[in-house]
């Protein structure tokens, strides 16, 4: 049998590595299809139809058994977040360089806890497990776009300029 070559990542938003990761890390094994979700939903903070369709065909698992855990566990949200996503890293590099503290810092400023939308849809503070630019600590992806050595004043300008927009 060829090897089988798993899909293309959607798009170049370096969220879609970490999807990617768990995968890897996993062989790409049908098994993998909840842990995977999971780091989809705390990626970006919901699933849409091109996700879930990519990590079920990355894993072969038929699409309405994809679909099937995503509408069964209420955790997965098939609602889009908000207009802009900040994700911080909480993997051990970053935790360690006090990703910690700038979590607590944006729930603080939004008042709302991680893995939530702020109530007028502007900002949704996500939380995400390593990665991969360790050497960076401490990291956090704005939109996607990954900014190492963030420092908690940079975190909450980025912040202000999203919630006056
Ligand atoms: S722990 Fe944050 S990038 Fe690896």
């Amino acid at each position: 049998m060829p090897a089988f070559t798993p899909p293309p990542l959607p798009s170049d938003d370096k969220r879609w590595k970490i999807v990617n990761g768990t995968m890897r890390k996993n062989g790409f094994a049908r098994y993998a299809l909840i842990e995977t979700l999971h780091t989809v939903q705390s990626a970006f903070g919901y699933l849409d139809d091109d996700s879930i369709r990519f990590v079920a065909r990355s894993l072969r698992v038929p699409l309405s058994q994809a679909y099937g855990v995503v509408t069964f566990y209420h955790y997965f949200s098939l609602k889009p977040p908000g207009k802009h996503t900040m994700t911080i890293c909480t993997g051990t590099a970053c935790y360690i360089k006090g990703t910690d503290k700038l979590v607590a810092a944006a729930e603080k400023r939004l008042a709302i806890p991680q893995g939530q939308t702020t109530a007028d849809g502007k900002i949704s503070l996500m939380t995400a497990r390593c990665v991969g630019a360790c050497g960076r600590a401490p990291v956090v992806l704005t939109d996607g776009e990954l900014v190492g050595q963030m420092t908690g004043e940079q975190m909450l300008e980025q912040l202000e300029r999203w919630a006056v927009e």
